[in-house]
């Protein structure tokens, strides 16, 4: 089986466990203005590389393309780490570039991702794979 959902999901657990313990960290702290890091570690991390990552393994023809399943991993879960760390230095240094720089490459890869399912969506692509093992 294609390890691309394995990719997904291990990099969405990694963004869950760093927003959580940011989001921890902040409520002891009494300190909140890391919210927007928290909040897209969690939402854009682990979140969306996780839904990602569910599609390919519902879906196992979208790891069929060696070039194209890959490269939007390389976007989506490259871009999703980038992003909060972006926010971070814009709050903290008021740097954006690297937080502008992350957000068009997250947006190539959905676009990459809807570009993968649209076959589907006009039936050239087989039913979803069974999440339940065979007996
Ligand atoms: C142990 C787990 C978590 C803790 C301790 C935590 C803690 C926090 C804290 C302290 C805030 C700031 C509240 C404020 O500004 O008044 C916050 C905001 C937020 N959190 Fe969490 N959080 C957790 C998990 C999550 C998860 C799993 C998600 C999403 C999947 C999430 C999404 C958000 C969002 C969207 C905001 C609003 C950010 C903003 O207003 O800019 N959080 N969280």
């Amino acid at each position: 089986m294609s390890r691309m959902p394995v990719l997904f999901l291990a990099s969405a657990a990694l963004c869950l466990v760093t927003g959580t313990a940011l989001g921890i960290a902040m409520g002891i702290a009494h300190d909140f203005h890391l919210a927007p890091v928290h909040a897209h570690l969690n939402l854009v991390g682990w979140t969306t590389l996780a839904l990602m990552g569910l599609s390919y393994r519902a879906w196992p023809q979208l790891s069929e393309s060696r070039i194209l399943a890959p490269l939007q991993f390389a976007l989506s879960a490259g871009a999703a780490v980038a992003f909060p760390f972006g926010i971070y230095l814009s709050i903290e240094h008021e740097t954006p570039g690297l937080a502008i720089g992350a957000a068009l490459v997250f947006f190539a890869g959905t676009l990459l991702f809807l570009g993968r399912l649209l076959p589907m969506l006009l039936g050239r692509s087989p039913a979803p794979a069974r999440l339940v093992a065979a007996e």
